[in-house]
């Protein structure tokens, strides 16, 4: 039986949603793909065990080992943040491993660097758990709307802050108790300062930019609020005007220039990210071809997000079968011949903290 062997690095809440759906649809995968994905090695450095139903699956604490084992294909990078991940990525691609990884942070850091060395080792890197959880988005904007000039790029792209707003909407919960309540639901960042002050979106935005816009856009080249200055009264005075307050993201392709702004939004109630709640997240793009495009679904936590990585562990699983590993998504990442955009200063636009469709 041919078998697609998987290194996991970092058992943390989405490093087990991966394990589990791999664990639960092996049968499905198998039919699927052709041959077994086999999660063979797993690196963390605080895991002492794992549970029973892992018990074939090789556990250490040093990450070098997946690198340095010929037979794993895949390398899935799950422990977040900057570094180590940063280097555990390139160590993996410099050895010939393709790569998975959900890590938004460090893609919209450092992705020029990784796509590049993942071309000159021909090999692929996946992130289509890096926006949108368990929403294909990524596959979404890469594949099905190849054919598109995208023009605007618009949503909810964080579940713990659109958690928070709902419950503070709805419910009239103090915004410190909502958000325990979200990291309890593991949602939330390590830092929950990502989620709240809008470094997340920002982080999502970026990549979203990257591939629609075919120019590397750069966390620092985004401007963003968070929602942590939203007060019970900002939601009274939004239900009076006929709104509630989002935490959005917005970018539009204006020819010589981008737009790209991450803030909290009064959104009328008769709009439908307006009733986007919970720790649903909801991306709209707008295409040349295409016209409009609405994503929906769960953004966050352990196995929607888990249901992202098994997607491009898969993906990639199909591409070794078939030998033809120098084909998307590395390459179709890498920026099109479509000139040189500017991102302009916010001082060059209008910021309308009310958004009118
Ligand atoms: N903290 C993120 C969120 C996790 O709440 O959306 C998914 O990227």
């Amino acid at each position: 039986m041919k078998q697609i062997q998987v290194g996991l690095i970092g058992f943390g809440t989405v490093g087990r949603g991966l394990a589990q759906t791999l664990y639960e649809q092996k049968d499905r995968l198998l039919r699927k793909v052709g041959a077994e994905v086999v999660l063979a090695q797993v690196a963390d450095t605080s895991a002492e065990s794992l549970p029973e139903q892992f018990s074939d699956v090789k556990l250490t604490k040093d990450a070098n080992e997946i690198f340095a084992n010929p037979d794993i294909d895949i390398v899935v990078e799950l422990i977040g943040g900057m570094e180590p991940a940063r280097t555990f990525v390139l160590e993996a691609i410099n050895h010939g491993k393709h790569v998975v990884t959900a890590n938004k942070a460090l893609l919209s850091v450092h992705g020029k660097e990784i796509f590049e060395a993942a071309v000159a080792n021909n090999v692929e890197v996946g992130f289509e758990a890096s926006v949108g959880g368990g929403i294909p988005v990524i596959k979404s904007l890469k594949e099905g709307l190849v054919a598109n000039r995208i023009n605007s790029i618009m949503g909810i792209m964080n579940g713990t802050a659109n958690y928070i707003l709902t419950k503070m909407t709805d419910h009239g919960v103090p915004f410190d108790e909502v958000l325990k309540d979200a990291q309890e639901q593991g949602f939330a960042e390590a830092d929950p300062a990502y989620d709240v002050e809008g470094i997340d979106t920002t982080h999502k935005l970026a990549i979203l930019m990257t591939i629609a816009y075919g120019k590397h856009v750069h966390l620092d080249d985004i401007n963003t609020e968070g929602i942590s200055n939203i007060k019970p009264i900002d939601i009274e005075f939004a239900r009076e005007f006929g709104c509630r307050i989002k935490l959005l993201a917005i970018s539009r392709h204006h020819g010589e220039y981008l737009e790209a702004r991450v803030h909290p939004t009064m959104v009328p109630t008769s709009h439908m990210l307006a009733n986007i709640n919970g720790a649903y997240n909801a991306i709209h793009f707008n295409g040349d071809t295409v016209g409009n495009v609405l994503l929906y679904g769960l953004g966050a936590g352990m196995m929607p997000t888990g249901s992202a990585v098994a997607a491009d562990v898969v993906d990639i699983g199909r591409n070794i079968l078939c030998s033809s590993v120098n084909r998307v998504p590395a390459l179709s990442y890498l920026p099109e011949n479509i000139g040189s955009p500017k991102i302009s200063p916010m001082s060059e636009l209008t910021c309308p903290y009310y958004f009118r469709i």
